[in-house]
């Protein structure tokens, strides 16, 4: 169904859900010769890369020609931290894929000057078009990290992080908000619209909300995720849970 102009998936059964994301990334890989997929982080996409190492295990899939590009990475955090996001994905996909790691580019949260490492990135994927990005969704409203009232003209970038993130993201950090990061490095909205096919990963009530705000609100800098509404090839894969508040009719 389309809401909006985006595509709309609701699963009844999550494994289905995923299993269907997976659908995905392989006709991706299938369809080009060096697919560029850009990966995101947190836990919707987790169910998703279980399933990518498995079939990789069986022969079923290679990332061999593959080039990936994340989202992003919180500042200070090098890929030896384990709440890093480079560590989270050597750790869940990488390290058991048959990536060269030539063509993994991550954003180093530990870079000297973090305005030059948003640079260095953003000249690499300028290079580049994204064939399939995969997305989750905060509850602020954010893509990659662009927080609401980021500029969607700006292209890889530092910024804060909303008190909102920080508060969900603590659950990584032993719920302590001290120790949680309160800025990163990401991809911008601009970014993030350049790929040529958006699936967006949401489950659970937590994000029901932020679901209906995206589909029916006003496309505005306070809420980063409307901007999916201007690409034209966007799905979101999304539980009953976090599509409870549409109005099937
Ligand atoms: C994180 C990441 C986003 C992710 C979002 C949702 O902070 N920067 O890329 O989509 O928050 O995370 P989760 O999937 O854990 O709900």
């Amino acid at each position: 169904m389309k809401i909006n102009g985006i595509e709309v998936k609701i699963f009844d059964n999550i494994k289905w859900l995923y299993r269907t994301c997976y659908n995905e990334v392989a006709s991706a890989i299938k369809k080009s010769a060096r697919p560029v997929i850009g990966f995101a982080t947190g836990s919707s996409p987790l169910p998703l890369y279980k399933i990518i190492v498995e079939e990789f295990g069986k022969g079923k899939i290679s990332f061999k020609n593959c080039v990936s590009f994340n989202l992003d990475e919180y500042i200070g955090f090098n890929a030896s931290d384990k709440n890093s996001y480079a560590y989270y994905m050597n750790n869940n996909l990488f390290n058991h894929i048959d990536i060269n790691r030539k063509n993994i580019n991550l954003i180093d949260g530990s870079a000297k000057s973090c305005e030059k490492e948003a640079k260095r990135y953003d000249r690499l994927l300028a290079k580049e078009n994204i064939d399939l990005q995969i997305l989750g969704i905060g509850t602020s409203g954010h893509i990659g990290f662009n927080e609401p009232g980021t500029n969607p003209g700006l292209g890889t970038h530092v910024t804060e992080l909303n008190q909102r993130t920080i508060n969900d993201n603590s659950r990584f950090f032993n719920n302590n908000l001290e120790l949680t990061p309160k800025s990163a490095i990401t991809m911008g909205i601009k970014d993030i619209l350049k790929a040529k096919r958006i699936i967006l990963i949401a489950t659970g009530k937590a994000k029901a909300n932020v679901i209906i705000q995206m589909l029916y609100g006003a496309i505005h800098p306070g809420f980063p995720a409307s901007y999916l509404k201007n690409h034209k090839n966007v799905c979101l894969y999304l539980d009953k849970e976090a599509a409870n508040l549409i109005r099937l009719n």
